[in-house]
């Protein structure tokens, strides 16, 4: 749909805001540019305000009447946690960048499982539309800690009937036992060994279901969740290897031969400033935060 150069500049602004966990939250954010050139697979990078830390956030889904894109936000570190405790709907964001990232090879693979662990079962759900549209037979495992960390459980059920979801707690409070290996193993068991498996998660998780696949001889398409600090190929944080080559994640990923990727370089990667993420959310939680929500109650009174 084609947008007006006025419409194209506005200020990208949360326009939708609807909690589904204690922790987890769908925004929908105005920014037709994004709405019009997303793709599935790509992410953007949300800046909440000028002072903010940049934020890379999966595009779940686009309404290009709308001109609007929706993400899943875990509230985990200081930059989610302020999105979702200082934005209602019809505040604008100080800056929001994409499509970023390569798109996934959408292509006609045979019978897909796509896998998502907690926020991965959002980052995966435009790949999974896509692969249907492309003639693929997809079945779908959402798998999470507890029953809180199972999303978007209604939307594929209404995509792909409730026979071609399957879901999976560690906890056993909701759906099967298991985790996202274990959804593997068990679907290669009662429905037969797919062409293709997509992963999306932590990387811990990520690096469990590649053992399967690998063992298997399952072709593994996976996103890598990397830390990334200015996502167009300059700062080099978001580096992988996978195979014998070291990949700039943001450019080149999120979505990467999951058999091929170094899991254990990530997980120790994204590991190390996390005692300091701890403390700067702590920081923010306690003492910036009440004072961030009296200053905006006072300008919303005027005062
Ligand atoms: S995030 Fe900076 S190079 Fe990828």
């Amino acid at each position: 749909m084609t947008k007006s150069v006025i419409e194209l500049l506005q200020k990208p602004k949360v326009v939708g805001k609807k909690q589904v966990s204690p922790r987890g939250y769908f925004l929908e954010i105005y920014h037709p540019l994004v709405a019009n050139n997303a793709k599935p697979g790509q992410f953007v990078t949300v800046q909440a305000t000028e002072l903010s830390a940049r934020q890379p956030l999966q595009i779940v889904d686009t309404d290009l009447q709308r001109g609007t894109f929706s993400v899943l936000v875990e509230a985990y570190n200081r930059p989610t946690v302020e999105l979702v405790e200082l934005f209602a709907e019809g505040e604008e964001l100080f800056n929001v960048e994409g499509p970023s990232g390569t798109p996934f090879p959408v292509e006609k693979y045979g019978t897909v499982l796509v896998v998502g662990h907690g926020w991965g079962a959002g980052a995966n759900y435009p790949v999974a539309k896509a692969l249907a549209d492309a003639g693929n037979e997809v079945y779908v495992a959402l798998v999470g800690g507890s029953r809180e960390n199972i999303y978007c459980e209604k939307e594929y059920k209404e995509l792909f009937g409730e026979d071609r979801v399957f879901v999976y707690t560690e906890d056993d409070e909701y759906g099967r036992e298991g985790g996202a290996p274990q959804a593997v193993e068990n679907f290669v068991n009662e429905v037969g060994t797919p062409d293709l498996v997509v992963f999306a998660g932590g990387a811990a998780v990520g690096e469990m279901v590649a053992e399967v696949t690998k063992a298997k001889g399952i072709k593994n398409i996976s996103l890598v969740p990397t830390m990334m600090l200015c996502t167009s190929g300059l700062c080099l944080t978001c580096r992988v290897k996978v195979g014998d080559k070291m990949v700039q994640n943001c450019l080149e990923g999120p979505y990467l031969d999951g058999n091929a990727v170094d899991w254990k370089m990530v997980t120790f990667r994204n590991g190390y400033y996390w005692d300091l993420e701890k403390e700067s959310l702590e920081y923010f939680v306690n003492k910036l935060l009440p004072k961030l929500k009296r200053k905006k109650q006072k300008a919303q009174k005027g005062e």
